[in-house]
């Protein structure tokens, strides 16, 4: 029935679809509170749409999506709702990763492996290498992710090879520079979507947004359905992308 509805949905699709869509699932917190609840009623809530919105982007055929999960400053966070984020991605994706499997998800991590807890670690591992041969929707989960700080990893990185005659400072151009990045071989997103009303990056994806439409909504992310996501993809169609010159592309067109 899901199914169904999601291919309803995509049908009315026409035009070319954003290769990459990054998504700042924000605003659980809100969406509990509103309701006199505790905060990880939210992100329980935003679990579900996290596996609806992942099943209506591979169905639609999106190439990729990353989801900003937990920021490298969401550990200023009470501690209690920090363990309860870290358990519920370590069991969320042990309970899903078959079908996602199943579905030809292929799992990809992009942040910062020091300081992340070794149990969230190692389910990730896991899931990069159970679907390492798929070859669907590549799922990219930004997890203890900071933008200034990848780009400052990626810099170090650089600057040890210069150092060790592996590259020279001309020969580092932007493909060189984002192959240094978490997301290397990752296109960048030709969507943002933040959700909750908040217009702000918060520390997301800083080098690789530089060109993609930024969609922002009102809606909480427990409240953000398959369709209000379908709403999110016509409105980029609807875009005219110039990328510096003055023939307006449509949307998708990347
Ligand atoms: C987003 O919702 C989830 C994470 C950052 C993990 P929030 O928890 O930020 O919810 P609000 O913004 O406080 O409502
Ligand atoms: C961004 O949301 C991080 C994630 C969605 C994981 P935040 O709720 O942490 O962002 P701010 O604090 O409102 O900027
Ligand atoms: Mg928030």
């Amino acid at each position: 029935m899901a199914q169904e509805r999601t291919a309803g949905l995509t049908k009315n699709l026409s035009g070319d679809l954003p290769r990459h869509i990054a998504i700042i699932m924000d605003g659980n917190g809100r969406w509990a509170k509103e309701r006199g609840w505790p905060r990880t009623q939210g992100h329980l809530e935003g679990v579900k749409r996290v596996d609806e919105v992942v099943k209506a982007a591979s169905d639609m055929g999106i190439k990729a999506l990353t989801l900003y999960t937990f920021s490298t400053e969401n550990w200023t966070r009470p501690e209690a709702e920090v363990s309860m984020l870290m358990q519920t991605l370590v069991s969320v994706i042990a309970q899903k990763l078959k079908k996602l499997h199943a579905n030809g998800v292929r799992f990809r991590f992009s942040g910062r492996r020091e300081g992340a807890p070794s149990a969230v670690l190692e389910t990730f591992d896991r899931a990069v290498e159970y679907t390492r041969d798929n070859t669907g929707l590549l799922l990219n989960i930004a997890f203890n992710y900071g933008g200034r700080l990848e780009i400052l990893d990626a810099v170090r990185a650089l600057a040890r090879e210069c150092m060790s005659n592996v590259t020279t400072p001309e020969a580092i151009d932007e493909k060189v520079f984002s192959d240094h990045l978490y997301t290397k071989g990752i296109p960048d997103p030709d969507l943002l979507i933040r959700t909750s009303g908040e217009k702000r990056l918060s520390n997301f994806l800083l080098w690789q947004l530089s060109y993609a439409e930024f969609y922002f909504t009102d809606k909480y992310w427990p409240d953000f359905t398959p369709d209000e996501f379908v709403k999110a993809v016509r409105d980029y169609q609807s875009r005219g992308r110039r990328f510096g010159g003055v023939e307006a592309l449509k949307g998708g067109a990347s």
